[in-house]
């Protein structure tokens, strides 16, 4: 695993431009399976995590191009539906979709189960659930999973929980069945209608993609088309997170405003200096950060993926600020590290509150999945010194350029 190296206390200043969301284009790779013609994906973030991907879509024998910069064009005319094991499984917690677009297209997929980030449990029965209403049979054992199906038909589907990956994962096998399905509580995070846009686009017919009901009429062909991935949110709340703890001016581009509500009114309530343009943010200098209090909650909700990167900036803020995560339960490893840097941090179960403002001192730390990395740059450009941060892999799973998108804004950052 790689190191970032990092001096902070820099005065950040230039422009950023937010990249292609990695929650939509991990989605929307494997959802090209259902068609049998080329499709073209534009604005797709180059990222290990695409990395991964490809490497199942190359062992499927499906025909893979990326020589364009943020283009993807994908043909799997000529797939083989073959057991995909686990050193491709496991490499990413996406994997997981490959299940509904492959059941989708030929109601039979062998895989072993997905991999990921550490944040919790992370189980698929919401998923398995989805597919098993529409008539697989789920079976395997505690490695490999198989769905099979003679047919697939359209049902009522209730998620117990609004789940980003069960509602995409039942949308793309539910596109190929019989009849109409209906998907209640749906989960309404921006990539769900980003994704199902991509399906339509192909011929699907998805309505009410973005809400909590969906409804899918199932089509027996899918053809080719060319779709975006939409701005990543989660990049862009996290360089406005960066703006607010250190910069002198930065502007934030190609963003969605809307999809970061949640974050931007937080911001406002800890006293951020911003201006919120139609497709970008400009954030000034801020001083006399407030603590401020937050609940992870679905879209529209603060989303769980921003809380590890707002608890860096939690840090410089004056008072206690406090975290209550409800979506996974293992997402606060990255505060233990905090603590090393100086910041004064009380884990109690699924709250966390931390009392600023404090001076970090850059130290060794270890990035322990994706936005624990990304809180601990945060975290390392305020702080006084060097930080060196282990495992920085994972943050490369899903920031594109991050280095040099922060070394071109007056970082001082080396990927090592
Ligand atoms: C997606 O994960 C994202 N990953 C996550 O982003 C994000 O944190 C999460 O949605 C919530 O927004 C991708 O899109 C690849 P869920 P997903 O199913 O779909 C429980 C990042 O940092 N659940 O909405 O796997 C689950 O345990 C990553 O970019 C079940 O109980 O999340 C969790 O408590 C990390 N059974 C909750 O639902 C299931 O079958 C939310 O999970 C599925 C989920």
């Amino acid at each position: 695993m790689r190191k970032l190296i990092i001096n902070g206390g820099n005065k950040l200043k230039g422009e950023i431009t937010i990249s292609g969301a990695k929650n939509s284009a991990v989605a929307l790779i494997p959802a090209a399976l259902l068609c049998d013609e080329e499709v073209i994906l534009n604005n797709v973030p180059n990222i290990s995590d695409v990395d991964a991907l490809e490497e199942i879509l190359l062992y499927l024998d499906a025909e893979i191009d990326r020589k364009q910069e943020n283009v993807v064009r994908i043909n799997s005319k000529a797939i083989s539906n073959k057991p995909i094991k686990e050193n491709l499984a496991k490499k990413l917690r996406a994997s997981y979709y490959f299940m509904g677009a492959l059941l989708g297209k030929y109601k039979h997929v062998e895989m072993s189960f997905p991999g990921g980030c550490s944040i919790g449990k992370r189980p698929i029965d919401l998923h398995l659930k989805g597919f098993k209403a529409l008539g697989a049979k789920v079976s395997g054992d505690d490695e490999n999973i198989i769905l099979d199906a003679d047919e697939l038909t359209g049902a009522d589907i209730y998620l117990d929980f609004a789940s980003v990956g069960a509602t995409i994962n039942i949308m793309f096998a539910a596109v190929r069945a019989k009849g109409t399905t209906i998907i209640k509580n749906a989960a309404k995070e921006p990539e769900i209608p980003n994704i199902a846009d991509f399906l339509n686009l192909m011929g699907a017919k998805i309505k009410g993609a973005g809400t909590d009901i969906i409804t899918i009429e199932g089509v027996d062909h899918l053809k080719s088309c060319t779709h975006s991935v939409l701005p990543d949110r989660i990049e862009a709340g996290t360089y406005i997170i960066i703006g607010a703890a250190c910069a002198e001016k930065l502007v934030i581009k190609n963003i969605i405003p809307k999809h970061i509500d949640s974050l931007l009114e937080k911001l406002k309530e800890m006293n951020v200096k911003m201006s919120v343009k139609k497709d970008s943010v400009i954030i000034k200098e801020s001083k006399n950060i407030k603590a401020t209090e937050i609940i992870t909650l679905v879209y529209p909700g603060f989303p769980t993926d921003l809380q590890q990167v707002l608890a860096s900036l939690m840090v410089k803020a004056d008072g206690v600020s406090s975290i209550e995560e409800t979506i996974w339960e293992n997402r606060f490893l990255n505060l233990y590290e905090l603590g090393k840097m100086g910041a004064k941090i009380e884990v109690n179960g699924s709250k966390a509150f931390i009392t600023g403002p404090s001076k970090l001192r850059g130290t060794e730390v270890n990035a322990t999945d994706l936005r624990a990395g990304a809180g601990l740059i945060v975290a390392a450009l305020e702080a006084d010194g060097k930080t060196v941060i282990n495992n920085a892999d994972y943050i490369l799973r899903g920031y594109e350029n991050i280095v040099d998108k922060l070394k071109n804004v007056n970082a001082d950052i080396e990927l090592v």
